[in-house]
């Protein structure tokens, strides 16, 4: 199934990289016949020079065999890293079409072992596997096939061991395989406890939980190493027993030969002692393709796993499909409607219940509520984070669902309620995405002041070129949600989402973003999650959640007098006098 992705060039060596196999198998089972003669050279008192001829073949086959090889080898590893290179990028451009809601049905930490360690697997089998697949087979009918009919005693001999070499595989496959399958699925444990741990660190530093993620952490590592630990220590015992058939099998032939050559006259001690020699080469190299059998039995299985796994995510059906339309309709611009619009995460209870509302053109909407009260679901439908169960949302009048995914996102400029940052400057983070290209260094010094980053940005070492580390760790809570503002700002889309985007900035720094947002962004649809009142207060319509229903939506002083929860909300923050 994997070889679906190899390209045709890909193909084409994989069948020349076959050809060398064959003809490498050819070669070096010339070679006994080589050393047949030669022995019957030997033992009818010939010259050295008369061995000559026989012996010079004899190299060449070796060295031939050897080119074919190397050749092979260069092949194979040519194509198996191409197709790993290859899967790896297919799976990350996958990934990048999946929503949340994908994404935590795989786990990140599984996403993770799936584009690494699985398809290392796939590589190795290909490496290894094609070559001892197509070898071993042929080893074994042109072995039999020199052997055969030239006396039932060494055939017995070898039928013996090979019968012998089969069940301790069979051995193999029973105990060794199933623990190879379990061992990918227990990797992605560990690299989950290894992700979360490294996310977590300071908490888990300041509430002394070292010994609690460590018991964590062993439990996972202890799972994995102990089922490794039982493959190889399986393993460790039976290979061995392959190689010591091997070696009674050797021996037996020269018992046999001892035996039988004891027993005959002269001119046929000669041809014994020949057969001998070709028939213990041959047997070998008939017990060595077991043997390499044996190995991708275990190979096979595991990589069959990884590209199981592989697969699954190359050939995912994303649950957000990409619809068709990529221009709105004529003269609306920036308007957003929500229509009993309900909503719950996988099949758990509802977190929005038939939600109406509609945001026109250059509107500021504000959304308040309590904690997990399902603003930020609310948000995430309208970039198809998530896509609503029941109802419909549009923007411009037409459903989220029928837009080109890339049209829907232009028209978005979104802060979500954590601050994301990427590594990179400061410019980098705040031009961010599709278009960056169009936009100049005076847009992101504009987006930076009407986001009052200026001050900050410019004091950092490099100002707008200053560094911004791995998820933005040396920027403060509030310089990273003002770069993430800055963000939405610069890319001048026609709708703002701001989820609880101010929280961490301090009052006065607050009401400055709103008074410039208002200054420069109008006429841009504006919704705005917040927890404080005093953030809403001027907003042109208040939406009020409560346990993922709408029970207000209005002005401020609307509010006020019809809507309990809100009145409630409000009081709870302000004084009566503050909020008239
Ligand atoms: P929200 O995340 O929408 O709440 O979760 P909120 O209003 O924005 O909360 P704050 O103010 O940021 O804290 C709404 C409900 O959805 C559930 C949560 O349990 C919560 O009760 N939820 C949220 C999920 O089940 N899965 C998720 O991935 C996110
Ligand atoms: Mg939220």
């Amino acid at each position: 199934m994997i070889f679906r992705y190899l390209t045709r060039t890909e193909r084409i060596l994989l069948v020349l990289m076959l050809a060398l196999v064959f003809a490498q198998v050819y070669l070096e089972f010339e070679i006994p016949g080589y050393m047949s003669s030669i022995t019957d050279v030997l033992t009818s008192y010939g010259t050295p020079d008369d061995i000559a001829p026989y012996a010079w073949r004899m190299m060449l086959c070796a060295f031939l065999a050897l080119g074919a090889l190397l050749a092979n080898r260069l092949l194979v590893s040519y194509v198996a890293s191409g197709l790993a290179c290859r899967l790896r990028s297919l799976e990350f451009d996958k990934v990048q079409s999946f929503s949340s809601a994908d994404i935590n049905r795989f786990s990140a930490a599984s996403l993770i072992t799936r584009s690494t360690n699985d398809i290392t697997q796939i590589q190795n089998l290909l490496t290894i596997a094609t070559v001892v697949a197509t070898k071993a087979p042929l080893m074994v009918v042109w072995g039999l096939y020199k052997i055969l009919g030239r006396g039932w005693e060494w055939t017995l001999a070898t039928a013996i061991g090979v019968v012998l070499i089969i069940l301790i595989e069979m051995l193999m496959i029973f105990i060794v395989v199933p623990k190879y399958r379990k061992m990918q699925w227990l990797t992605d444990n560990v690299n989950r406890e290894t992700s979360e741990h490294l996310a977590g660190m300071r908490v888990v530093r300041a509430y002394n939980a070292e010994a609690y993620q460590r018991r964590k952490f062993d439990k996972a590592n202890d799972e994995l190493t102990g089922t490794a630990l039982f493959a190889a220590r399986s393993l460790s015992v039976l290979n061995p027993m392959m190689f010591a058939v091997q070696n009674i099998l050797t021996l037996s032939f020269y018992i046999l030969g001892a035996v039988m050559i004891s027993a005959a006259s002269m001119p046929d001690r000669l041809v014994l002692f020949s057969d001998m020699i070709v028939f213990s080469s041959y047997a070998m190299l008939i017990v060595v393709a077991f043997i390499l059998l044996g190995d991708i039995t275990v190979i096979i299985p595991r990589a069959a796993v990884a590209a199981r796994r592989v697969s699954e995510i190359i050939e995912y059906e994303p649950d957000i499909r990409d619809g068709e339309v990529s221009e709105s309709p004529e003269g609306i611009r920036g308007e957003v409607e929500f229509r009993n619009v309900s909503f719950r995460y996988g099949d758990g209870g509802y977190v929005l219940k038939d939600i109406s509302f509609k945001a026109m053109e250059g509107e500021t909407v504000a959304i308040i509520g309590s904690t997990g009260c399902g603003k930020t679901s609310l948000v995430n439908l309208i970039p198809r984070f998530y896509d609503a169960d029941e109802g419909s949302v549009f923007v411009d009048g037409v459903d989220v669902k029928d837009y080109r995914l890339d049209v829907l996102h232009s028209k978005i400029g979104y802060v979500p309620q954590r601050a994301t940052l990427f590594t990179g400057s400061v410019s980098d983070n705040v031009n961010f995405g599709a278009g960056s290209s169009d936009r100049t260094e005076d847009d992101v010094r504009r987006a930076v002041a009407i986001a009052q980053g200026t001050e900050f940005v410019e004091a950092l070492e490099g100002g707008y070129d200053g560094s911004v580390s791995e998820k933005g760790v040396n920027l403060s809570g509030g310089q990273k949600q003002r770069i993430s503002i800055a963000r939405a700002l610069c890319a001048r889309p026609e709708i703002f989402i701001f989820d609880d985007s101010f929280s961490a900035l301090d009052y006065r720094t607050d009401r400055d973003l709103r008074d410039a947002l208002r200054r420069e962004t109008a006429g841009t649809t504006t919704i705005v999650v917040a927890q404080r009142v005093g953030t809403v207060m001027d907003a042109d319509r208040i939406l009020v959640i409560d346990n993922g229903e709408l029970v207000g939506n209005g002005t401020h002083r609307e509010l006020m007098e019809g809507c309990p929860v809100y009145r409630e909300i409000a009081l709870s923050q302000l004084s009566e006098e503050e909020l008239v």
